[in-house]
């Protein structure tokens, strides 16, 4: 068994050789006619893509098709890729379905590495910042107090807490996007929910993904693919109708909301720009925002949540820690340093369950190595975050949750691996939302934290199971569970 460790000569001397083509990458040996399509087909990819590293090293291939995939499966080979060699791997792959779910390619997440994307990117990512330093700290508390409030009305009964983080991670990029705070009950958020969920459930299914590999069954009826275009045509009303609203409103106050504020940068487009970007980019990018910026959060408030079960003593500490630094205050987001033992569960609870496992698969735009070996163009390359997060040469004892890791001797920030873990991607297509997640997760679980006590029902004879259900988000089974209140302390 050959892994990348090994290898560290042959990929210094890379810089100064062509790469040899006549090392080729281990891999699972697969059908002559569908490759090793079926390994893609597990219920649970992340662990089996893990399981196949122990086998293959941190680098291996599968064969599907025509298409070559290149999965990497620790920290160093994914930086390697991502970040040393970004602009190598900054391509997606583009396929017949995935153009349909994105307007033509016109989103950020699925879109090529392009001119145009590159514009598009520029034009969010200003947006975002622009937008999160006036109102971000301010929309993420009110959230969070609505969610505690949410969360008292419960008083101690069993609840199902996934649709309330749900809410309460859609309403930060809702009020940012739009301006808009949905209620639960508003029939166009559970619209609006129901309807990218489906687009991202039908889109991972196999009646959709074999339209991509086998041209020919698109001639057929497929009933799976006709809900699709439905989800997708619903979708692009409802965003399609906020956007006219802008266009419509001369509003100044209006560029204080993301879409607003896309919608100018599309008329001060510079002449380089000009003719690069029109209203679907837009259309597209807020798309990107709401499906990028509602899943992810809310799974890994559920995580937070389930693991805290399974270790109660943690969430004592981090209790004691919020009472000691805050002295009965809400906490800012500046007041995270001096807050160790919360980080170090974050860190933890994203390490475990870094809740997009295999990041968004990247494509090579141009020849390029990585560990030594030869990639051609156009190979789709996986990066398993999972796997690296797993690693057993990095992370000791890596399937346990022990937040403590990430403390130091003293008990302060800065123990445990932190370059190593890599939940939110790298480089080029580092995740765009990085920094308005990483102010949700410490405000939204400082506040939960702060004034609730998280326990298991007393009906409920088994703690919540920590396997999860891994689509493009790793998601855990729903569960029940019980907020109690904790005394009340005066600021
Ligand atoms: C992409 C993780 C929250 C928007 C990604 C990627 C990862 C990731 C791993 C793929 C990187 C790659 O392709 O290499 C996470 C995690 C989150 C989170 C762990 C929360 C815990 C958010 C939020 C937003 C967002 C809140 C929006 C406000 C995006 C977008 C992309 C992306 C637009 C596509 C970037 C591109 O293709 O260049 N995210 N994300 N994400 N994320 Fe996030």
């Amino acid at each position: 068994q050959e892994n990348h460790k090994g290898r560290d000569d042959s990929r210094f001397l890379d810089q100064f050789l062509p790469c040899s083509s006549s090392l080729s990458l281990p891999g699972p040996p697969g059908h002559f006619l569908i490759g090793n399509m079926m390994e893609l087909k597990h219920d649970h990819l992340p662990i089996h893509l893990t399981n196949l590293a122990q086998r293959y090293g941190s680098i291996y291939r599968l064969k599907c098709g025509t298409t070559t995939m290149v999965v990497l499966n620790s920290s160093e080979v994914i930086r390697e890729a991502l970040v040393k060699k970004w602009c190598d791997f900054a391509g997606r792959p583009i396929s017949y379905t995935g153009n349909i779910v994105s307007g033509g390619g016109c989103n950020i997440s699925l879109g090529d590495y392009t001119e145009k994307w590159k514009a598009q990117h520029r034009l969010v990512h200003s947006s975002l910042q622009r937008c999160c330093k006036k109102s971000l700290h301010d929309v993420i508390e009110r959230q969070a107090l609505h969610l505690l409030k949410v969360l008292m009305g419960y008083k101690g009964c069993a609840v199902d807490l996934s649709e309330d983080f749900t809410v309460a991670a859609s309403n930060v990029i809702t009020t940012l996007a739009f301006g808009i705070e949905y209620d639960k009950s508003s029939s166009e958020l559970q619209e609006l929910h129901r309807c990218l969920n489906e687009i991202v459930a039908l889109w991972g299914s196999a009646w959709i993904s074999a339209l991509d590999s086998f041209p020919l069954l698109r001639k057929l009826p497929n009933p799976v693919f006709a809900h699709l275009l439905k989800e997708v045509v619903r979708r692009d009303e409802i965003i399609g109708r906020h956007l006219n609203n802008y266009k419509q409103s001369q509003d100044k106050k209006n560029q204080d909301v993301i879409t607003g504020s896309l919608l100018q940068g599309l008329d001060n487009q510079n002449t380089e720009d000009k003719a690069l970007l029109t209203d679907i980019h837009v259309h597209m990018a807020t798309v990107d925002l709401l499906i990028g910026g509602t899943e992810t959060t809310a799974a890994w408030l559920n995580w937070m949540v389930a693991f805290l079960l399974h270790r109660p003593e943690v969430q004592e500490l981090v209790y004691e820690e919020l009472c000691t630094v805050l002295e009965g205050r809400y906490p800012k987001y500046s007041d995270r340093h001096r807050l160790p033992v919360l980080c170090s569960l974050i860190s933890e609870v994203l390490r475990l369950r870094p809740v997009a496992p295999l990041a968004v698969p990247h494509r090579a735009i141009r020849d390029s190595s990585i560990a030594g070996y030869f990639i051609p163009k156009n190979t789709v390359i996986i990066p398993n975050l999972f796997g690296a997060h797993h690693d057993p040469e990095v992370w000791p004892d890596p399937y346990s949750f022990k937040p403590e890791r990430f403390l130091n001797e003293g008990g302060g920030s800065g123990g445990g691996s932190t370059r190593d873990l890599i939940p939110f991607g790298g480089g080029a297509r580092l995740c765009l939302g990085e920094s308005v997640a990483k102010m949700e997760l410490f405000l939204f679980s400082a506040y939960l934290l702060r004034d609730f006590q998280f326990l298991l029902p007393e009906s409920e004879t088994s703690l919540p199971d920590l396997r999860g259900v891994a689509s493009v988000v790793l998601k855990i089974k729903s569960y029940e569970v019980v907020a109690r209140p904790r005394p009340v302390t005066n600021p």
